[in-house]
């Protein structure tokens, strides 16, 4: 089966297209390289630099090759800087997002799977968080993914474009080969596997003033892996199902900062310095998934649900790639 993978040059599309590849899909890895490094493709996958605003270039792709599905995960994923720059995630994760889709249509490719986030939810009420609890974003990143949930409901309805958009919740971890090098990095568990090895000293707490039992912000943080397969498995679905979807995926399970820490800490064996300040803006308090109907309609198992594990991998991937890809 021949498969888009947009974003396919980033941290969870290196994955992906390592596991795609892997069960003898042909990937079509299409990435801008902005934020994604060409070093994470693999090679048995064709990588094109093209960026999804740029309609005629993705034409080409469908053109040139018989697509039969993408995976949309090219994005704008900062919440931080959502906060101080909306335009560009509403241009890059909405309209660029239409973009494809009208690519799509034009060349009758009508399977998409799409990352979306569990930033939607904004500040939940109550957790674990379904599917049905209320989509009230609190920062720009969460509105756009929304926005383009909403966006293929309806190019569902109109256009019969069929799609699963998975709420991932907080990703970490690496595969073998392929982890997490963005620049500048913003998330908690990269930023502590740096720490551990000196290159990131000390590491902030953004706030120990929430509503939570250490102070300090929770999250269900889920191995990039068992993302790959969430991915797969939606592909497998779209296969043999048509409609639009929506799925959070997510461990169930939550960690506090300072938890995740301390955990590092057993893991690595190093000490993690930190240093506590205020909170950071657009982050929620809590967020932790109910995934119950992934698990029922597309057969998803975590294999890795161990936040040992996720750090382990992390830490592993961190110290055979100090310089992440080393390519800037
Ligand atoms: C956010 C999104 C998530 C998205 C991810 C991608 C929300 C609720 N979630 O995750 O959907 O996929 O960004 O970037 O918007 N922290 C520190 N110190 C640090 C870094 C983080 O204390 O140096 C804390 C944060 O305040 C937060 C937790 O660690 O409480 C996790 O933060 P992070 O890893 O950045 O992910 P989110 O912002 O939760």
């Amino acid at each position: 089966m021949n498969i888009m993978v947009t974003g396919g040059a980033g941290y969870i599309g290196s994955v992906v297209t390592e596991d795609l590849v892997g069960q003898g899909y042909r990937v079509f890895a299409v990435d801008n390289l902005i934020r994604g490094n060409c070093a994470a493709v693999v090679p048995e996958a064709v990588f094109y630099q093209v960026d999804i605003s740029d309609q005629n270039a993705l034409e080409n792709i469908f053109q040139s090759h018989r697509v039969e599905a993408v995976l949309h995960l090219a994005a704008d994923t900062s919440v931080e800087e959502s906060v101080a720059e909306p335009t560009r995630f509403f241009w890059n994760n909405v309209a660029g997002g239409i973009n494809l889709l009208e690519a799509m249509l034009k060349h009758r490719v009508n399977k998409l799977v799409f990352s979306s986030t569990a930033a939607v939810y904004g500040q939940p009420d109550k957790l674990p968080v379904t599917e049905s609890s209320p989509a009230k974003p609190i920062n720009a990143y969460g509105e756009s993914k929304l926005m383009f949930e909403r966006v293929l409901s309806r190019y569902g309805d109109n256009f019969g474009m069929s799609s699963v958009s998975l709420r991932f919740f907080n990703v970490a971890g690496a595969s073998q080969r392929f982890g997490a090098d963005h620049h500048p990095e913003s998330n908690l568990i990269p930023l502590i596997v740096k720490a551990a090895l000196g290159q990131q000293d000390p590491l902030p707490v953004f706030g120990t003033d929430y509503e939570t039992m250490d102070g300090t912000g929770i999250r269900d943080y889920i191995h990039v892996l068992d993302i790959a397969q969430a991915l797969t498995l939606s592909l497998d679905y779209l296969q043999k199902n048509s409609g639009v979807k929506v799925y959070n995926l997510g461990n169930g399970g939550g960690y506090s900062v300072l938890q995740v820490i301390e955990t590092a800490r057993r893991v690595t064996g190093a000490e993690i310095p930190i240093q506590i300040c205020p909170r950071r803006p657009g982050d929620p308090a809590k967020l932790i998934a109910n995934s119950n109907v992934a698990k029922r309609e597309i057969g998803w198992q975590p294999r890795y649900p161990e936040l040992e594990s996720i750090i382990e991998s992390a830490w592993r991937w961190q110290k055979e790639h100090p310089q992440g890809y080393n390519n800037r």
